[in-house]
C-alpha cells in the first residue's frame, strides 16, 4: 500500500557536554508519543533525533577532561543513544553534527546562502556566552556586583569577543517572517510564545554573526578555513541533513521536507522561529511548519542545576517507578507549553491513581472476571447487549477523534484525560452492572457486560499504545490481539470473537509502595 501521508518530526540535537537529563528525555518523550501515535494512524513517520557536538561549549567540556573533541564527542554522544533506548524512543535515525552528510550539508547550505547574497565578512565586537552558544546585546543583559555580566534570560556568564565574522543578513528577513508568521499562525505553538516571538521580531533585527575565528572545533567556512562556522548554523542545519540535503531532488527530501513539527524547549524557540526560517528562505528551501515550545521541569520546587546537585536522571526515575509510568507522569502532570515541577509525591500519586487504581484495577477486575467465570475466553453477549454497552464501548471509539485533535496541537495532558474519562467510566459501569452478582442471577447478562468491558479495554489499551508501549502491549496480550490488529483504524468495531481463549490475566500497574510503609 503506498502511504501518502507523512510526517516528520524532530526533538532539538542535545549538547554532548551535559550527561542525559529529565529535560531532554521530556522533549524527546513528547515526540516519540506522537511518532507512535501518526504510525497507529496511518503515517509514514521519520522520527529525528541526535547530538549537538560542535562549537565553543563542546571543545571547553573535552578539554576540560583532558580528551580531544572527537575522542570526547564519540565517547559522549552514546549516553544519548542509551537514553533513547533506555526511555523506549522509536526515533528512525540518530544524526550527530560530527558526521560527514552533516558537513556535506553544512557547508552547502553556507554556499547557497553566501551564493544568495545573504553572508558578508564584517567583524564583530560584542557579548558571547558560550553556554548559550549565543550573542547578547548589553539590554539583553544583567550586570553582576563582581562587574561580570549575565544573560537575563538564562543566567549564563557572557565574554567580550571581538574578531573578524562573517554575517547573515537577518536584519532584512523582518518583514518576510513576519508576513510568515501571519500566514501561519500555528507556526509557533503555543499562541503565548507566538507572542513573544512576533514582539522580538517586530523590535528589529540585527544582522547575526555566522562565523568564530578563536576556536577550531566546528565546521569551516568553505573557501576560509579561518572560520569555524557558528555552531547554531551547523545545528538547525542537522534538520535538513536527516532529510537528505543537499539532494532536495532526493526521495527522502521530497517526502520529508518541510518538517512537519520541531519540539523544542522554550529556551532555545528564538534560534528555530527566527533565525531558523530566515536561514531557511534565504537558501530558497521551506520552512517547517511547526515549532512547539515546552516548558521547564524544576525538582521539587527548585531550578534544576547540576550545581545544586539536583538533576534528575531518567535512569534512576525508570528503575524506581518503572517505564510507563514515568512516561505518563511526564505528560500528564503539566499542561504541555507550561513549566512543571517534578515531585515524588505527584508521581507516585499519579502512579497509584491513575495508573494502579483507575486503569490498572479496570483490567484486573474484568479479565480475573473473565478468567474465572467465562472460562477464561472472551464472554459472549449472545444477544443479551442492552444501550448501556453500547454507549460505553461508543464512549471508548470515539476518544480517538478526540485524542487526535488534542495530539494535534500537542496537548498531551488533554489527551490523556480524555482516554481517562473512558476509564471512569468503565470503571462505574463495573459497579453499576454489577457482573460478580449477575453471575448467580443472570450469568448470560454478566457474559454481555463483561464482552463489553473487555471491547473497551481493548480500546483503550489500543490509544494508549503511543503513551505507554509496554503496558498497552501487556494488555492486549491479555486480550490476544494479534500484532496486526493494534492500530487505530482497529478501535471502532466490536473485534474480540467471543470464544477466543486468553491469556492468564496478570497486573500491568502494581501499586508503588513507599520504603517506610513497606
Ligand atoms: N544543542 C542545543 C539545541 C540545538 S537544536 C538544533 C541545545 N541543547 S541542550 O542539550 O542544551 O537542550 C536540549 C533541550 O533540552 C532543549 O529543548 C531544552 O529546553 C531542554 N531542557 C533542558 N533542561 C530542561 C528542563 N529542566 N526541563 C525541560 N526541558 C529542558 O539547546
Amino acid at each position: 500500500m503506498a502511504v501518502d501521508k507523512t510526517y516528520y518530526i524532530t526533538t532539538p540535537i542535545y549538547y554532548v557536554n551535559d550527561a542525559p537529563h529529565i529535560g531532554h528525555a521530556y522533549t524527546t518523550l513528547a515526540c516519540d508519543v506522537l511518532a507512535r501515535f501518526k504510525r497507529l494512524d496511518g503515517y509514514d513517520v521519520h522520527f529525528l533525533t541526535g547530538t549537538d557536538e560542535h562549537g565553543q561549549k563542546v571543545e571547553k567540556a573535552a578539554d576540560d577532561a583532558g580528551v580531544d573533541p572527537k575522542a570526547f564527542t564519540d565517547k559522549v554522544s552514546t549516553n544519548f543513544r542509551d537514553l533513547a533506548a533506555a526511555m523506549g524512543f522509536s526515533n528512525d535515525d540518530f544524526i550527530r553534527t560530527t558526521e560527514e552528510r552533516h558537513k556535506r550539508s553544512v557547508q552547502a547550505i553556507w554556499k547557497t546562502l553566501a551564493d544568495n547574497g545573504h553572508i558578508y565578512l564584517g567583524s564583530y565586537a560584542g557579548w558571547y556566552a558560550v553556554r548559550d552558544e549565543a550573542f547578547y546585546t548589553d539590554s539583553e543583559l544583567e550586570k553582576q556586583p563582581d562587574g561580570t555580566r549575565i544573560a537575563k534570560a538564562s543566567g549564563a556568564a557572557v565574554e567580550w569577543v571581538e574578531e573578524p565574522s562573517y554575517f547573515f543578513d537577518l536584519s532584512k528577513w523582518q518583514d518576510r517572517l513576519l508576513e510568515f508568521y501571519d500566514e501561519n499562525p500555528d507556526f509557533i505553538l503555543p499562541k503565548t510564545r507566538r507572542n513573544e516571538v512576533i514582539s522580538f521580531v517586530k523590535s528589529g533585527l540585527r544582522d547575526l554573526s555566522v562565523s568564530r575565528t578563536t576556536f577550531k572545533w566546528g565546521i569551516p567556512v568553505p573557501g576560509d578555513d579561518d572560520h569555524i562556522m557558528y555552531v547554531w548554523l551547523d545545528a538547525l542545519t542537522n534538520y535538513i541533513t536527516a532529510a537528505g540535503y543537499p539532494d532536495t531532488e532526493s526521495d527522502m527530501y521530497r517526502r520529508y521536507w518541510p518538517a512537519d513539527l520541531h519540539m523544542v524547549g522554550k529556551d532555545i524557540l528564538r534560534f528555530h522561529a527566527v533565525y531558523w526560517p530566515a536561514f531557511l528562505m534565504g537558501a530558497g528551501l521551506e520552512p517547517p511548519r511547526r515549532v512547539f515550545a515546552h516548558g521547564w521541569w524544576t525538582n521539587e520546587g527548585k531550578k534544576i542545576s547540576k550545581s545544586l546537585g539536583n538533576v534528575i536522571e531518567p535512569n534512576a526515575l525508570i528503575e524506581q517507578y518503572g517505564l510507563d509510568p514515568v512516561r505518563y507522569f511526564l505528560l500528564r502532570e503539566v499542561p504541555f507549553g507550561n513549566d512543571g515541577d517534578f515531585s515524588h509525591r505527584a508521581m507516585i500519586g499519579r502512579l497509584n491513581g491513575d495508573l494502579a487504581n483507575d486503569l490498572g484495577n479496570l483490567c484486573q477486575r474484568v479479565l480475573s472476571m473473565v478468567a474465572k467465570n467465562c472460562d477464561g475466553a472472551v464472554p459472549d453477549p449472545a444477544g443479551r447487549e442492552d444501550a448501556s454497552d453500547d454507549a460505553l464501548m461508543n464512549q471508548a471509539a470515539a476518544t480517538l477523534d478526540r485524542v487526535r485533535a488534542e495530539l494535534d496541537v500537542q496537548s498531551f495532558h488533554n489527551a490523556l484525560t480524555a482516554i481517562w474519562e473512558v476509564v471512569a467510566e468503565a470503571n462505574r459501569y463495573v459497579d453499576a452492572q454489577a457482573p460478580w452478582a449477575l453471575r448467580k442471577t443472570d450469568p448470560e447478562r454478566m457474559q454481555a457486560v463483561l464482552y463489553a468491558l473487555a471491547e473497551t479495554i481493548r480500546r483503550i489499551a489500543i490509544i494508549v499504545q503511543p503513551f505507554m508501549p509496554d503496558a498497552a502491549s501487556a494488555i492486549l496480550d491479555q486480550l490476544a490481539v494479534e500484532a496486526d490488529q493494534r492500530v487505530l483504524a482497529n478501535m471502532g468495531g466490536k473485534e474480540l470473537k467471543p470464544g477466543t481463549q486468553l491469556p492468564k490475566p496478570e497486573p500491568v500497574f502494581p501499586r508503588y509502595v513507599e520504603e517506610e510503609e513497606g
